[in-house]
């Protein structure tokens, strides 16, 4: 049996980055076939043709088959997996209510068609901006599918935040474990290394040995540098992050298909845990448990990080509430 995966915005750039490595066994290991869907809008369907050729080309052993389509009926139909991540851009002098309701037009009728055409063991990564509240949109519109379904991307700011602990400690990037995202994928998301190891030692240790003062560090260097690291991408390429994000999606999806005995760091629908709002799309730290993420609970949380991870969450509440006004969620 092979894995669908159907990927939208498949004509698009991330979906460039992201299409051939799936082809690869990258996300789910060297023995499983998968059947590709690319789902795309009219405009967007001659780019994933020309990908789907591509694809063709690679000869790729465990491909057994790549479908494109511009229906999102047929581009679900009976995917297992479900990357989403064609959305609508910020445009100049749009608002964020604008973008949230050009989106609200996009994910909820993927999440409608995604409960009414994929397979019962669906599962959903949101990689399309904004991310948290797109996933909150199609899990809202998927009636019938559960919403822990359905996750939004921050891998990509918990790899930044490692890799950026890694340089200042000089030390290799896979030492660093249990770099936790709160909140938004956004800038007010927080990057919190108080429970973060180095080689199993306290990052926060570590750090004193690194940085005149590690409370300083945290708040004038690095959290900005790793909540504003899309903005810094942006600014230097001309366009937003590509290969990282596509990368981030593979590793986020093939630890939930697949699981992870390390905590990582991941969007999911809260039930209150720490405090967010029950029914938030909010990121925490998480494992992968029999293909179903858990909340890794019980964590220390001090008042300053508390506040920290409140003002991500009232932003991801102002975009619930805009969302909501627009009459998308129940
Ligand atoms: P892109 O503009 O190159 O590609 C987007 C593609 O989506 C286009 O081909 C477009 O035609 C398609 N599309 C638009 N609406 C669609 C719809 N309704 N159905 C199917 N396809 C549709 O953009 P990109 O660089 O590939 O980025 C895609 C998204 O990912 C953006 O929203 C970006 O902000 C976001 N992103 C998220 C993260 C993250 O970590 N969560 C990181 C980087 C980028
Ligand atoms: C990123 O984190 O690189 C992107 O989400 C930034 C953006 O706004 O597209």
């Amino acid at each position: 049996m092979a894995t669908t995966i159907t990927v939208t915005g498949a004509g698009g750039q991330i979906g460039y980055a992201l299409l051939f490595r799936i082809a690869a066994g990258d996300m789910l290991g060297p023995d499983e076939k998968v059947r590709l869907r690319l789902l795309e809008i009219p405009q967007g369907v001659k780019a994933a043709e020309g990908a789907a050729l591509e694809l063709e080309d690679g000869a790729f052993e465990l491909l057994e088959s790549v479908d494109v389509t511009d229906d999102a009926e047929v581009g679900f139909d009976g995917c297992n997996l479900a990357l989403l991540v064609g959305a609508r851009p910020r445009g100049p002098g749009m608002e964020r209510g604008d973008l949230l309701a050009a989106n609200a037009g996009i994910f909820g009728p993927q999440g409608a068609a995604i409960a009414a055409r994929a397979a019962s063991d669906v599962r959903v990564t949101v990689v399309g901006n904004p991310a948290n509240t797109n996933a909150l949109i199609a899990s809202a519109s998927a009636d019938g599918v559960p919403a822990d379904r359905f996750s939004a991307l921050t891998r990509l700011d918990e790899n930044r935040a490692r890799a950026q602990l890694a340089a200042t400690l000089e030390t290799p990037v896979a030492a660093v474990r249990r770099v936790t995202i709160w909140g938004n994928h956004s800038a007010t998301q927080f990057p919190d290394v108080s429970h973060a190891t180095v080689y199993g030692r306290p990052v926060l240790d570590a750090l004193a040995e690194r940085v005149e003062d590690v409370q300083d560090w945290l708040e004038g260097t690095f959290i900005p540098r790793v909540a504003k690291r899309g903005a810094e991408i942006i600014e230097v390429r001309g366009s937003s992050s590509v290969a990282s994000a596509a990368n981030a999606a593979i590793e986020h999806t093939r630890d939930w298909v697949r699981g992870s005995t390390e905590w990582t760091s991941a969007a999911v629908v809260s039930h209150g845990e720490y405090g967010v709002p029950q029914g938030l799309m909010s990121s925490f730290p998480v494992r992968a448990v029999d293909g179903r993420w858990e909340i890794v609970e019980g964590l220390a949380v001090d008042d300053w990080a508390r506040a920290r991870i409140e003002a991500s969450v009232a932003e991801l509440i102002e975009e619930r509430d805009a969302v909501r006004e627009l009459g998308v969620l129940r």
